[in-house]
């Protein structure tokens, strides 16, 4: 049945531009009519469409027919006007999106006698608002499941959005962040350089970004995040109207590198150590020969001396009055002090070349590179040695008394070890020593009575034990440590000598011990009662730990 065949030819042409369906359904006869519009809009040929409202129920997919009813229901019941959408299938079997919307009439009782409507087709709207749903899901997971934090900021810095990546990354969830100043996440030194490019981005407009700048974020839980960021002005930009930062968790990547940076230091400082090393080995193998000499001389030197002064001795005996040039020449040599100083001279050189004889001996013995394997060795004789070289600080100085050294040597097996490495162990311990008693002698000088200092004194003591072990302890009575200090002393780098200290001696002390030696390595310290550490090293090495 054909609706408005007869109507106003101006609203026909409206409706057909529009591409829009009417119907009119009468309620009292229950008799639907429709322009042939509607028909289109359903797929199907002029006068397919049985004029009932059960028929063209039945074009409307069964999913959507109970929202239909009820809204047309509803309006007959209670409104005047409707508006539903819902899909029909085309007799090709494709699905279409209509939309209709209309009016219920009504008798002078309030009755209503017929809705009128008017029939589109949405399907292209659908289509692509569909798509846009499609892809707000997809750009919103992509933002959502990024491992970047991205927010959006206002020009004033104000966080207007921050992506769900900001838990996972600082503890705070988005809805804790949003609406607070970035500033206050930024570390204080940083905020002036974050604050300069924004303001470069307002200044450089619309689509300006500032490269990667690395800073720090507060986590939640108080400790640091180290990000780089960058940022995109797109505050001209309807669907943004913010900064844009992007930033990404480079802690890792930083601490990985700081890492690298100090196994660099490490490798640096043990390549200097071990060049010393040669460096010290190669002088004290150039300066033992001519040391040698003057040594071994200076014997014949002070006979030859003695034979001398004899003869002038009985020249002077034999001789009383010589002549007047040779008594000037006497007067002028003060022949008397030289007679009685001389021999004193060549004895304290005598002492000194000796001295610097047993000094480059230990140095040779000392810095000789280690062989590959252990030899047994003599661990007093090491432990001499370092003192022989170390002996200049240990003397009493200017202001400083000297330094006691005290002995307790057990008899000792030779000991199977890497002896310029347990050397080198000795060494730095006895430094350390050194170091802690000017420490505490300096300290007591600042302190409001010295009376109560003790004279400085380091213990050295060594043992057998029955289980295959030596023990030996460098004990010294210098500042001691603080339980805080004593934690870290293996630490690698861990120094409190601001100037003097590397930070390295224990650490590589320590390794040397425990992983070279299969030892033990520890101390017992507190502050104001010294210091003692303690090495333990086997005495035989079984052969695959050698
Ligand atoms: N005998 C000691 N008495 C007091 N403190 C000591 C002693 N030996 C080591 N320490 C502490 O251990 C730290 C680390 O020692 P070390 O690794 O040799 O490095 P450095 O001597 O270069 O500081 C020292 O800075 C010091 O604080
Ligand atoms: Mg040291």
């Amino acid at each position: 049945m054909q609706y408005l065949d007869k109507s106003d030819s101006r609203l026909k042409l409206a409706l057909q531009v529009t591409n829009t369906g009417i119907w009119e359904w009468d309620l009292v006869t229950g008799q639907l009519s429709w322009s042939e519009t509607i028909e289109q809009l359903f797929g199907i040929g002029s006068g397919m469409l049985a004029g009932n409202y059960k028929t063209f129920f039945k074009r409307i997919l069964p999913s959507d027919r109970r929202l239909v009813k009820a809204t047309i229901a509803r309006a007959i019941k209670k409104q005047t006007e409707y508006r539903t959408e819902f899909r029909i299938r085309h007799p090709d079997g494709s699905i279409r999106w209509l939309t209709s919307q209309g009016e219920v009439y009504r008798d002078s009782n309030r009755k209503p006698i017929k809705v009128v409507g008017l029939c589109m087709d949405i399907t292209p709207n659908k289509q692509v608002e569909a798509a846009l749903a499609r892809s707000e899901v997809k750009w919103r997971s992509l933002i959502q499941n990024s491992s970047d934090l991205i927010a959006i900021l206002a020009a004033d810095g104000t966080i207007l959005y921050e992506s769900p990546a900001s838990e996972r990354i600082l503890g705070y969830s988005s809805d804790e962040l949003v609406g607070k100043p970035v500033f206050n996440y930024i570390a204080p030194q940083e905020q002036n350089a974050i604050a300069q490019a924004i303001q470069n981005l307002l200044k450089a407009g619309h689509k300006a970004t500032f490269p990667p700048i690395v800073f720090h974020l507060l986590c939640k839980d108080g400790t640091w995040c180290c990000v780089e960021a960058s940022g995109t002005n797109l505050l001209a930009d309807e669907a943004v109207e913010g900064i844009v930062i992007n930033a990404r968790d480079v802690t890792k990547r930083f601490q990985a590198l700081r890492d690298l940076k100090h196994t660099q230091d490490q490798l640096v400082e043990i390549d200097k150590m071990a060049n010393l090393g040669q460096l010290v080995a190669g002088v004290a193998h150039e300066i033992n020969d001519p040391v040698s000499f003057i040594s071994g001389n200076i014997i014949y030197a002070c006979d030859y001396v003695q034979d001398l002064l004899k003869v002038i001795k009985l020249y002077r005996q034999y001789y009383p009055h010589p002549e007047a040039e040779i008594l000037a020449e006497i007067e002028e040599i003060d022949l008397d002090f030289m007679i009685e100083d001389l021999p004193k001279l060549l004895k304290s050189m005598k002492v000194g070349a000796e001295r610097i004889h047993q000094i480059v001996l230990s140095l040779r013995s000392i810095s000789r590179p280690d062989e590959f394997k252990m030899k047994p060795v003599d661990i007093h004789q090491g432990i001499d040695d370092t003192l022989m070289i170390l002996q200049n600080r240990l003397k009493a100085k200017r202001g400083s008394p000297e330094i006691k050294v005290t002995k307790n040597y057990d008899q000792l097996p030779l000991v199977e070890c890497h002896t310029g490495q347990l050397n080198q162990v000795f060494m730095n311990l006895i430094n350390n020593a050194i170091d802690a008693l000017e420490e505490a002698r300096l300290s007591s000088l600042q302190g409001p009575d010295d009376t109560s200092c003790s004279l400085p004194f380091i213990h050295i003591s060594t043992e057998a034990k029955e289980d295959n072990r030596v023990i030996i302890k460098i004990a010294d009575n210098g500042t001691g440590m603080t339980a805080q200090v004593k934690d870290k002393i293996f630490d690698c780098f861990f120094s409190t000598k601001p100037d003097t200290g590397n930070g390295l001696g224990l650490w590589i002390s320590h390794k040397i011990i425990v992983e070279k030696h299969q030892g033990r390595l520890h101390c017992l310290s507190a502050p104001g009662q010294g210091t003692e550490f303690i090495i333990e090293i086997p005495i035989k090495h079984s052969h695959d730990s050698c």
